[in-house]
């Protein structure tokens, strides 16, 4: 196991990067864009292949690294379904699970400090954002925070796992690195509360200015989603209506480029290969299974993932590799169900 804790000393971030092996896959939890040089640095010295990168919530206080990772590495961006960032490859929920080769995480919705707060817990231990901090917890005063909320996620989600699970959290400002369950049961000043109305009362009147990046990093934290309007522009693109128009036309293959959880929980468009994302640099070099089948029988590849992300990047890597034809549906399975597109599961 690679588990890396590592530090931005200007917003006191604490970014997580995750591997099963030396060589495999590995995942960024809540990089800064400002260190996103140093992760790709790392991740290239440990021989790891960063595939994907994802944030526990909007952060206020730092410009996430996802957009930049993404650009630089083609891995897929991941945040919570609540998020009201524009678009990140793959939005996940309660329940879900945010897997790598050898890695899988639990989803847990724990809002409170945001609506759009989650947890990611791995086996012993859990990392909590700014649910739950090292002897304090995140502020819920504003991003649609609420502290009746965080009690909740706090009391009944994060301190009913076992005394024994360590966490990492995504801030702190004294220095401390890690802590446990029981540790923040036992010590924590915040939750030394007889009642939710007891912690409402004292988060409302902690009276914290505003962090100082708020209004440049919220801004910029809502927009990370990859220019699809460039691939547009190229004609690679098409409308979930005019894919749908095409009605199964005997000289297309479409691609889903989805993992098989995502394919099992929304449904898939009917008749489609599955081809997933991180196996797509090998499927549509030459030679690769993609490339050979496009090439065999001359039929045009139209990539669809959730919403446009991925398949956007793959049309151009498919491009690259000489297949002209490729296209991808804009927006993804997202606009083709808005546009009233069926899918089978
Ligand atoms: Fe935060």
């Amino acid at each position: 196991m690679i588990f890396r804790q590592l530090f931005d000393s200007v917003s006191g971030t604490y970014t997580y990067l995750l591997a099963s092996r030396r060589g495999g896959e590995a995942l960024i939890i809540d990089p800064v864009l400002e260190k996103v040089d140093r992760y790709i640095q790392l991740v290239d010295e440990l021989d790891l292949k960063l595939v994907k990168a994802v944030d526990t919530h909007l952060h206020a206080d730092h410009i996430t690294g996802l957009g930049a990772l993404r650009d630089r590495t083609q891995c897929v961006t991941v945040m919570g379904e609540r998020s009201k960032v524009d678009v990140v490859s793959m939005r996940l929920s309660e329940g879900d699970k945010l897997t790598i080769e050898g890695v899988a995480l639990d989803v847990l919705y724990t809002p409170g400090h945001t609506d759009d707060s989650y947890s990611f817990l791995m086996r012993d231990r859990v990392f909590t954002g700014d649910t739950l901090l090292i002897r304090g917890t995140g502020r819920t005063d504003f991003q649609n925070g609420d502290a009746r909320a965080q009690y909740d996620s706090i009391f009944n989600k994060l301190l009913r796992l076992p005394d024994e699970t360590m966490i990492f959290p995504a801030h702190d400002y004294k220095g401390e690195t890690v802590s446990t369950v029981g540790e923040e049961k036992a010590f924590n000043p915040r939750l030394q509360v007889k009642s939710v109305d007891e912690y409402v009362e004292l988060m409302n009147n902690l009276k914290l200015p505003n962090p100082k990046m708020m209004d440049v990093a919220v801004p910029a934290n809502m927009r990370v989603g990859l220019a699809q309007a460039e691939i547009a522009r190229r004609g690679w693109a098409m409308s979930a209506t005019e894919v749908m128009g095409l009605n199964g036309a005997p000289d297309m293959i479409l691609v889903d480029l989805r993992e098989r959880a995502e394919r099992e929980k929304h449904g898939v468009i009917a008749g489609s290969l599955h081809a997933p994302y991180t196996d797509l640099a090998a499927n549509v070099r030459p030679g690769g299974m993609l490339n050979e089948l496009a090439r065999a029988t001359g039929k045009r590849m139209i990539f669809y993932c959730a919403f446009g992300e991925r398949s956007a990047m793959a049309v151009r890597a498919a491009q690259d590799a000489g297949l002209a034809s490729a296209r991808h549906i804009e927006g993804g399975i997202d606009a083709w169900k808005k546009a009233g597109g069926a899918l089978v599961h």
